[in-house]
């Protein structure tokens, strides 16, 4: 019994604990629930009596030593993965999940490049709008009839408050508060309380050009909205000019650009057509100079008004204006090789 305690003692000493198989091989041998040691203290029994108590606790020492050197291992083995992974510096980081910029945003941005480079600059204006730069102002006054054409969501608190329906609430703002001459363009939301839809939403982008100067005239206005058309869907784009009615622009036309899939033959998008909507357009009624304190006899301008949303559907052919304020990362995430 003497002898196989000694020989134990001397393996478990000897024991070479070089990895993680190693220490487990290790704590099976000796410590697990059929151990070695455990089958000493069965063999107690046939020791005389006497020698029963010293035995007993050099079986018990034997415990305690593979019990010390397996907790010794395994912390050690413990220590080595933690600052193994803390120190390795050759590791390539995490990659970062690149962001991509928002389709309206690409719209903007290059038709704000188109307008700088002909002189206008970029004005702003709030989307909680009072009555007079909403609607008043712009010949629009309380019971006009033409309010229908815009669904209008009203602030309870104070009904002479509303979320702008359009960006040329900015127009009046402008002319009431700059030196003439004005050239100026004014990207922004603009917000209809209308049925959400494929093809109408709630909320969504206007983008609004003003220039009033002496002698503006109407060919200056095509003029500008053609460089426009063929800058941003190329040098073929034709534009045609459609009278319409607008209270705040006389005369007032709406804005076709030649279709940009089809090139004017007919499709689907442009509905057989050849031609695209994309605004509203006209020269500044005099009463609206007026109204901001511009001399309509010694000025005149022209605004037009385009629907981002839309030129972006065209752009990107996205065949459904929802897309555009879910934010589902698989669409915006095409945008990402796109400036
Ligand atoms: N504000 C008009 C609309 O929202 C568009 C427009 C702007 C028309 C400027 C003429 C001039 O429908």
């Amino acid at each position: 019994m003497e002898e196989k305690i000694k020989e134990l003692q001397k393996q478990i000493e000897e024991y070479q604990i070089d990895g993680k198989e190693a220490l487990e091989n290790f704590r099976i041998q000796f410590l697990g629930s059929k151990n070695v040691l455990k089958m000493l203290f069965s063999e107690i029994k046939s020791v005389p009596n006497e020698q029963r108590k010293a035995i007993g606790q050099s079986i018990n020492a034997l415990k305690n030593a593979a019990q010390n050197k397996f907790d010794q291992y395994s912390n050690d083995a413990n220590k080595e993965e933690e600052t193994n992974v803390s120190i390795d510096l050759t590791l390539p980081g995490d990659a970062f999940k690149l962001g991509s910029r928002h389709p309206i945003s690409i719209v903007n941005e290059s038709i704000i490049n188109i307008f700088s480079n002909i002189g206008f600059t970029v004005s702003e204006g709030p989307e909680v709008e009072d009555d007079w730069h909403n609607f008043t102002g712009l010949n629009l006054p309380d019971e006009h009839p033409a309010r229908d054409m815009q669904d209008t969501f009203f602030i309870e608190k104070n009904p002479d408050w509303l979320l702008r329906t359009h960006t040329s609430s900015v127009q009046m703002r402008v002319m009431e508060s700059n030196e003439l001459p004005i050239r100026t363009i004014t990207p922004g939301r603009v917000y209809r309380n209308e049925a959400i839809s494929a093809r109408a939403h709630c909320f969504f982008h206007q983008l609004e050009g003003l220039y009033i100067d002496e002698s503006v005239s109407f060919a200056d206005l095509k003029q500008t909205l053609l460089y426009f058309a063929q800058e941003f869907f190329g040098e073929h784009a034709k534009i045609r000019l459609r009278p319409s009615y607008f209270p705040f622009t006389e005369p007032s036309a709406e804005l076709d650009v030649s279709c940009t899939l089809c090139s004017g033959k007919g499709c689907k998008v442009c509905k057989h057509t050849g031609w695209l909507e994309i605004g509203g357009c006209g020269m500044v009624d005099p009463n609206v100079l007026k109204n901001a304190g511009i001399d309509p006899t010694k000025y005149t301008g022209f605004a037009f008004g385009f629907g981002i949303d839309r030129i972006a559907m065209l752009k990107y052919q996205i065949n459904d204006l929802r897309l555009l304020s879910e934010n589902d990362i698989r669409f915006l995430d095409q945008f990402k090789a796109t400036w």
